[in-house]
């Protein structure tokens, strides 16, 4: 039973071929090779063109079946998407973009999105939408409204990165209700697209594209897109979900009381609830889950720190650019805990929710020429990171969510022993690190929504790899630092 699961991040677009009764994943292959650029033509800005989306996603195809050429395409039976969330996208009639994607660290919209709170008040906004509309899809779109009519009054629809991919694939312009929640454009109390936020941002509703489910038959490879991607017309779409739900999907964290964590450009953690009460400060957010259905509500309740593997990129980039982060991972752990005072605030890539929607710009603190090493800096930066975690979990703790076992893919930043360590010993959770990712959560996502097979049989290969438990005896000391670390935060 053969799928293509598709993972569009911001900084790569990775695919894989799986058999997903088998458990086997037969290729998979990352393009480009070195970061997709993000563009900011203005400070606080964050944009990258669909078509380089689409381009990627076919060469990553083409990689694939050059990596497993036995494999015939007309065997492969399904695909599925996982995509960036909160981008806008504008498409004319025919499909075609009509300005770059505004993606989901872009922070121009953040003012829009407090006007409108304002506007329309805080209860009414946590009744239905469960959040603020902050600086989400749907004030994007307000924002190009205002500021490029022209473009705006061409766009025939208004979608998201993966309903981008997925309109490429099959022709049709469409999304799914949690991709909706993503956007702000969901109404939770009437299980209904938000029309009050629509009519108040002055959005045409025939911009909507068509609701499809996460899992099921979203539409066909068009034989145009089939002849791009080398595979066969014809093949379905049958999943889609953004990355996060998808992450959280991926390690079969679908009940109440699960928690799953990404630490990739983004750190996200994400647990799943029934009843979620919003944040008064929106320090988590809370969208549908992949499995959310009326009389079975599964929401999750989602903090992303947009400066993760940013922070850690930007670092290679600029202070070691000739190690791998295999190596900056080991010159880390050589700095002792607390980085011998050094601390760094990883907040350069955008407006932070934890600091409600503040756009803070990175901070480096306590730097002593004669003492310090770039070893201490990588070691500030991990350890800055699950601090900004921990800030928003802290909020999470306090609506009811638990932090006993955090489950995440062998991957990106969790490739650290020391980053997954901090996070262990910091929280009081036991971290477990399973052998999957977004790309493979999509192929499982695809076969399951093609009808090909069961969840539980789906999952039944997901293998946890390693488990890290908390340091108890380091907590108290490493609590002191973090406490150090937040007063600068709460100042
Ligand atoms: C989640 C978020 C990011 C993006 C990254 O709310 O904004 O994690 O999904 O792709």
């Amino acid at each position: 039973m053969l799928t293509i699961g598709y993972d569009l991040g911001s900084s790569s677009v990775k695919a894989v071929l799986m058999d997903v009764e088998k458990g086997l994943l037969l290729a998979s292959a990352t393009v480009p090779a070195d970061e997709m650029p993000i563009h900011a033509p203005q400070a606080g800005w964050a944009e990258q063109p669909p078509q380089m989306w689409w381009d990627y996603v076919q060469q990553a195809t083409r990689q694939l079946l050059i990596k497993a050429p036995q494999v015939l395409p007309q065997a492969i039976q399904a695909i599925g998407i996982s995509y960036q969330m909160h981008g806008l996208v504008l498409v004319d009639e025919s499909g075609n973009p009509l300005r770059p994607s505004i993606i989901w660290c872009d922070s121009r919209a953040v003012t829009t999105g407090e006007q409108a709170l304002e506007a329309i008040g805080q209860e009414k906004c946590f009744r239905h939408l469960l959040n603020w509309p902050g600086n989400f899809t749907a004030s994007k779109l307000r924002w190009v409204i205002e500021n490029e009519p022209t473009i705006y009054h061409k766009a025939r629809y208004f979608i998201l990165p993966g309903d981008f991919i997925a309109l490429q694939m099959t022709g049709k312009a469409t999304t799914t209700a949690s991709g909706l929640s993503e956007g702000i454009l969901w109404d939770f109390a009437t299980s209904q697209p938000a029309d009050f936020l629509m009519q108040h941002y002055r959005i045409r509703p025939e911009m909507l594209p068509e609701i499809v489910p996460n899992f099921g038959i979203q539409g066909e490879l068009t034989p145009r897109a089939a002849a791009q991607l080398g595979l066969a017309a014809g093949t379905p779409v049958t999943y889609r979900a953004g990355d996060q739900p998808n992450n959280a999907f991926s390690l079969y964290v679908l009940n109440p009381g699960e928690v799953a964590a990404t630490a990739g450009t983004s750190g996200v953690i994400y647990g799943v609830g029934e009843n979620l009460v919003p944040d008064p400060d929106m320090r988590f957010n809370t969208f549908l889950h992949v499995n959310h259905r009326p009389e079975m509500p599964r929401l999750g309740a989602l903090l992303c720190v947009n400066g993760t593997g940013s922070m850690n990129a930007w670092l290679r980039r600029n202070i070691c650019p000739e190690l791998s982060y295999d190596a900056m991972n080991e010159l880390a752990a050589t700095a002792p805990q607390g980085a011998d005072g050094v601390q760094i605030y990883p907040f350069g890539n955008g407006a932070e929710r934890i600091l409600s929607n503040r756009n803070a710009g990175a901070q480096i603190k306590g730097v002593q020429f004669n003492r310090h090493s770039r070893a201490h800096l990588l070691r500030a930066a991990q350890e800055g990171i699950v601090f900004a975690l921990w800030y928003g979990m802290k909020a999470m703790q306090q609506a009811g969510i638990r932090f006993e076992t955090i489950r995440a893919g062998h991957t990106n930043m969790f490739l650290s022993p020391l980053f997954a360590q901090t996070l262990a010993t910091l929280s009081g959770a036991a971290i477990e690190l399973f052998n999957t990712d977004g790309a493979q959560g999509a192929a499982r996502g695809a076969a399951i929504g093609a009808g090909l097979i069961s969840q539980a049989e789906a999952f039944s290969h997901l293998q946890c790899l390693r488990r890290i438990e908390p340091k108890i005896t380091q907590q108290a000391d490493l609590q002191a630092i973090y406490a150090n670390w937040e007063k600068e935060i709460t100042a």
